[in-house]
């Protein structure tokens, strides 16, 4: 079975083909192709995302995106393709349409079956494809713990969703089955770092531009900062009060040096994976799950994908982890196929619509 998906709920346009290939007793999903057009540095100009800037670019490259994708895949006939997935949100409602509208026609035109696709919940399914590109992957030393997600025995798990606008924790009992069990009360941890980062004068280079300049700190001489109901036994989360007391902090600096920006950036980069992982922990415990699936664009920091690891070791947990290579923890379309795949359910294209405020709480 081959997928074509697309995904264009924000500033990305994104659009893969995926084949199933039989493993053994299971089932893996190979990406053929997964191509990704990004406006962030038009975005940088204006200093964040103008929505109406990000619909009207997308609108010129989803159909050249969608054409490299079955290129890539050297599927070069639609008629090969099984199925059409779409994000249909949550998202920004201008960005979403351009993708929805795309594959509506697409599936109309085709008579292929057409997939809605909810962004959030898909992006925990990039633990379940086998991942194509060699690019990014010596980068990650977790590599190898992917593709064991394709075993059944992975369930039950806890699974954390973390990116730019969600940090949402859920229980997944099968491959079909997800409980939503908490989430953040107000920001998401994404736009704690994202914040974070403009702040530092790193303009909307996000978590990665902490992630670096966390890197390059020699010594430690940054303010403690709040571990936001890091002991309050919820499955909860909130980051809008640790935004207000980095700037505090950071106000208190005359002219901050390059040593103190990145001693910054280490104390902000740990405040935020402390209490993802504690966080995650005590769902895992309470939920007694064999496995923790980490998942989103936040997914990509090195220190919180090696702090999930020394912490499962430390505490000489059975607990296995897994997380997707860098290139699909970042928004892409591979995952929203991986999702059509195990999760989605074909409907008529014409009851397919942009949903911006799709909920999360399954
Ligand atoms: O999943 P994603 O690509 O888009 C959304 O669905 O939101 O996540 C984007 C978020 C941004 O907040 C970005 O700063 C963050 O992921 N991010 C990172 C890293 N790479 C991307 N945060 C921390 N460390 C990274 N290396
Ligand atoms: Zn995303």
């Amino acid at each position: 079975m081959n997928i074509l998906a697309i995904e264009s709920s924000c500033d990305e346009t994104a659009a893969a083909v995926v084949e199933d290939l039989p493993a053994g007793r299971q089932v893996a999903l190979k990406i053929l192709s997964n191509v990704v057009a990004s406006s962030t540095a038009m975005h940088e100009k204006y200093g964040g995302i103008v929505p109406e800037v990000a619909a009207r670019e997308q609108l010129k490259c989803i159909i050249p995106t969608i054409d490299e994708a079955l290129q890539q895949s050297k599927i070069y006939d639609l008629r090969s393709i099984d199925a059409i997935a779409v994000t249909i949100g949550p998202g920004l409602i201008g960005s979403l349409l351009v993708g929805v509208e795309t594959a509506k026609t697409m599936a109309m035109a085709t008579g292929k079956p057409i997939i809605p696709v909810n962004h959030v919940l898909a992006h925990m399914y990039a633990n379940m494809v086998i991942p194509s590109e060699t690019r990014n992957l010596s980068q990650s030393p977790l590599l190898s713990e992917t593709p064991r997600m394709t075993r059944g025995d992975m369930f039950p798990a806890i699974s954390l969703v973390v990116s730019g606008g969600h940090t949402e924790l859920f229980l997944m009992t099968s491959h079909k089955d997800l409980k939503w069990l908490g989430g953040t009360l107000d920001d998401a941890a994404g736009e704690a770092f994202d914040k974070t980062a403009r702040l530092l004068g790193f303009g909307n280079r996000g978590g990665l531009a902490i992630q670096e300049a966390a890197a390059k700190a020699t010594k430690y001489i940054g303010a403690h900062l709040p571990r936001p109901l890091l002991h309050d036994g919820s499955l909860n989360f909130s980051f809008s009060g640790l935004k207000t007391a980095i700037l505090r902090e950071w106000q208190k600096q005359e002219k901050p040096s390059d040593m103190i920006v990145n001693a910054f950036a280490v104390e902000v980069q740990e405040a935020i994976t402390d209490v993802l992982v504690k966080k995650t922990l005590t769902a895992a415990q309470m939920h007694n799950v064999k496995s923790i699936l980490l998942s989103g664009g936040v997914a990509a920091n090195t220190r919180l994908r090696e702090k999930f690891l020394s912490t499962i070791h430390d505490l000489k947990s059975t607990i296995s982890f897994h997380v997707p290579p860098v290139n699909l923890c970042t928004d892409n379309a591979a995952y929203i196929a991986s999702y059509a795949f195990f999760r989605g359910d074909p409907v008529d294209w014409h009851t397919i619509t942009a949903m911006p405020d799709l909920s999360v709480e399954v």
